[in-house]
């Protein structure tokens, strides 16, 4: 998969989907040349034009006037000596200078794709399904060392990127900006694609035109946010869900990130992806590395789709671990939009008793069991159950649920600590903070130190004594805020711009070691909704709750957004109430239904106070749902019309063996004289003949015809599924 040219001085790394070609240039200086679409034989030709362009200087050390850092594509730029584009690391040295002049070095072509130590990443399963090229740039003078890894998979259109700086030097250096991954695009004309949003409203599909000057895309909360998720794509201006080339990006990272997207007066395109450098620093002292965390960069030029479809199989297949990986996930009840922090032993089996005659697998409590917390001012921190709040206790209750042939999981909110709580009282130093300042909160809440041993050894145990004595089958992992004063007073002064990396690297740190001292657990992570969904944390937990925003129509556009990247079997969806208590929406039960069917199925609702009608559709809708959840978590997803583009979503799902597909069509609001809709499906097989609400039809036929929906459809949020099956 990986080449290396001896005589054009360029790798070649490939598969049957992809391409990625690189060469060392003059002076040793490592040129990008291409990504994309598969190359079979590449001549060696295909080399950066000479040009003389004024300002722009030319390379130390070079005499020749006709090729410049500024203007050359290049693989992992830096700043100060010519290239005046955005870099990709700023390193200081001792002596002040940030002038670091890394250039081709050494090279090696391993098998597999090496651990990236403290984070997560992808993984193989045997060394020959991918190999990895480490490319060693050394700046001269100093001495200082940057290795590039590039790793490829035999069957994904994919190119995994990561960076680590080791000092041989003989003196500390500081770290100020050290990216994932840089790309440089020649005379693309782009368009950019991003998920923002914010609590409620998550990764909102957002499409722009690439134009000259730098655009920054971060978060700088201490977490990968509600509000810009750590993925961009570039893709052509035609490009479609189904047509044109597109590029993905996605940082496997869960704390602060940075992508910045730059266009020079010569139209090329330059993309930045990794830790937010804003207030970061990092003293690498003698020996000493530092690795970052990787971007997974996907090619399609088959459109959207086909980019999410290889971003899911390779999370699918090769970042979620464990037991639960392609398992399939039971359906759930959770008990926080049916009760908030007011239950008590009672409701909670009426609840669970109501679940389990309507075939739902697993009860979740959440939020309000431990310590005194009947609010949100009080308590994290402090994980022992409240006395009394449940009549028989907590282990008591997940055995008589366990009994009951259900599963059973629970909430924690593990990195965080109230005001109010023992632990705060006891432990006041143990939150992020400034001595000397006052401390913001948010939500009545604190954020305690992850980068302190002590602090996750602490909580480890208390969460420990939980796990060990109650049955526990899913954990619902919650973070109510986000990060602010962020200091740890554990640190020296020169190493506070350390602390939002350091706090990462102790929350995977305890994640690991959780989740390998109990693997039977199935862990969902949530940040207040979806504030921390990304693959970083899909590698110790495989399930994320997408939303807190559990309205039927909002939910189209948030999880339209988010299947860009995140595959459907990590996306937590549940039916709640209506009014729905987040946006005061009225919709039927079925499109509710039909809503959550795009996700990992459960209810967040009181069972208990529903109608006879009601509880007959929830049980045929959990039935159905699980009859067909191989299809909806682990089938192919295909969007075939877009909420951010009209009134009507449209998405399908189509097994793998394309045996079999099932059809959702949402309208959101209803027009007199509506035009008449038709919808053509995708990911048929074209030969075969599929039955579909008892007729006979193509694949062919229904992928290019497609099928009038019923025009008689009244109302609004409305909706219909079609489920096809091969004849
Ligand atoms: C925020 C979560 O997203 C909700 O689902 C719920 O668990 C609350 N926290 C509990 O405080």
């Amino acid at each position: 998969m990986i080449h290396f040219d001896e005589q054009t001085q360029t790798f070649h790394l490939k598969n049957s989907k992809i391409s990625y070609l690189l060469a060392i240039e003059e002076n040793n200086y490592l040129a990008h040349l291409y990504f994309g679409k598969a190359i079979k034989h590449y001549s060696g030709g295909y080399q950066y034009p000479r040009t003389d362009r004024s300002f722009s200087p030319n390379a130390p050390t070079s005499t020749d006037r006709l090729l410049s850092l500024d203007t050359l594509p290049m693989e992992y730029p830096g700043h100060g000596f010519g290239d005046f584009r955005e870099p990709a690391y700023n390193i200081k040295l001792p002596n002040g200078s940030r002038i670091n002049d890394f250039r081709y070095d050494s090279h090696e072509i391993q098998q597999g794709k090496p651990k990236l130590e403290g984070l997560p990443a992808l993984y193989t399963e045997s060394e020959s399904e991918a190999e990895t090229l480490v490319i060693d740039l050394k700046d001269p003078i100093t001495g200082l060392k940057l290795k590039l890894f590039y790793s490829i998979y035999e069957e994904y259109a994919a190119v995994i990127r990561s960076v680590q700086l080791v000092n041989e030097t003989s003196e500390t250096v500081e770290i100020n900006q050290l990216a994932s991954q840089s790309l440089d695009f020649p005379n693309r004309k782009l368009e950019l694609i991003h998920l923002n949003g914010t609590w409620g409203r998550e990764r909102q599909l957002t499409r722009e035109e690439v134009q000259t000057g730098i655009k920054i895309l971060d978060s700088k909360r201490g977490s990968s946010s509600h509000q810009q998720n750590p993925f961009v794509a570039l893709v052509e201006p035609h490009t479609t869900e189904f047509q044109g080339e597109a590029y993905g990006f996605n940082l496997v990272y869960s704390g602060n990130h940075e992508t910045t997207i730059e266009k020079d007066p010569f139209d090329q395109t330059r993309l930045v992806m990794g830790i937010n450098s804003f207030n970061f620093s990092w003293q690498l002292e003698q020996d000493a590395r530092f690795q970052t965390p990787e971007v997974v960069m996907v090619y399609s030029d088959k459109g959207l789709n086909e980019l999410s479809h290889t971003y899911h199989d390779l999370y699918n297949q090769r970042l979620v671990r464990g037991k639960h990986r392609l398992q399939e996930r039971p359906t759930l009840i959770n008990n926080w939009e049916a009760t908030y922090f007011d239950f008590n032993e009672e409701k909670i089996m009426n609840i669970v008793d109501e679940a389990k005659k309507l075939g739902i697998e697993m009860f979740v409590l959440d939020d309000g069991w431990f310590g005194n917390r009947e609010d949100d001012y009080t308590s994290l921190g402090d994980w022992v159950e409240t006395e009394g709040k449940l009549a028989c206790g907590l282990e008591k209750l997940a055995k008589n649920i366990k009994n009951e042939g259900m599963k059973f999981g629970i909430w924690f909110e593990p990195e965080m600590i109230s005001k109010d709580s023992d632990l705060f009282r006891a432990h006041p130093d143990w939150a992020l903070g400034v001595p000397g300042h006052g401390r913001s909160l948010s939500r009545s809440q604190y954020v305690l130190d992850f980068s302190r041993e002590d602090v996750r050894d602490n909580i480890y145990q208390q969460m420990k004594a939980i796990f060990d004595r109650v049955p526990i089958d899913y954990v619902k992992w919650d973070m109510n805020r986000n990060m602010t004063e962020v200091y740890s007073v554990l640190l020296a002064a020169d190493q506070q711009g350390e602390v939002a990396h350091r706090y990462m690297l102790g929350f995977y740190e305890f994640l690991e070691k959780l989740t390998t001292e109990y693997p039977d657990i199935l862990f969902e992570s949530c940040s207040g909704g979806g504030g921390r969904f990304d693959a970083g944390l899909l590698y110790y937990m495989p399930q994320t709750w997408t939303s807190d925003n559990t309205d039927a129509v909002a939910r189209l556009k948030i999880q339209y957004g988010t299947s860009m990247v995140y595959p459907i079997s990590s996306m937590g969806a549940h039916v709640s109430a209506v009014p729905n208590h987040q946006t005061g929406r009225n919709t039927s039960l079925e499109t509710r239904g039909n809503a959550a069917m795009a996700g990992v199925f459960g209810y967040e609702l009181d069972l208990t106070q529903l109608t006879a009608e009601e509880k007959d559709e929830i049980r045929d809708q959990a039935k159905f749902y699980k009859k067909h959840r191989q299809l909806f978590q682990y089938g192919t997803f295909y969007r075939l019309e877009s909420p951010f583009e009209g009134n009507d979503t449209a998405w399908m799902f189509v097994s793998k063996d394309q045996s079999e597909a099932m059809v959702f069509y949402f309208r959101v609001l209803a027009e007199a004289a509506h035009p008449l809709v038709t919808l053509k499906l995708a990911g048929l097989d074209e030969e075969a003949i599929y039955c579909m609400d008892e007729r006979e039809m193509g694949g062919d036929e229904l992928m290019n015809l497609g099928f009038y929906m019923d025009s008689e459809l009244h109302g609004d949020y409305v909706t219909q599924r079609f489920y096809l099956q091969k004849v």
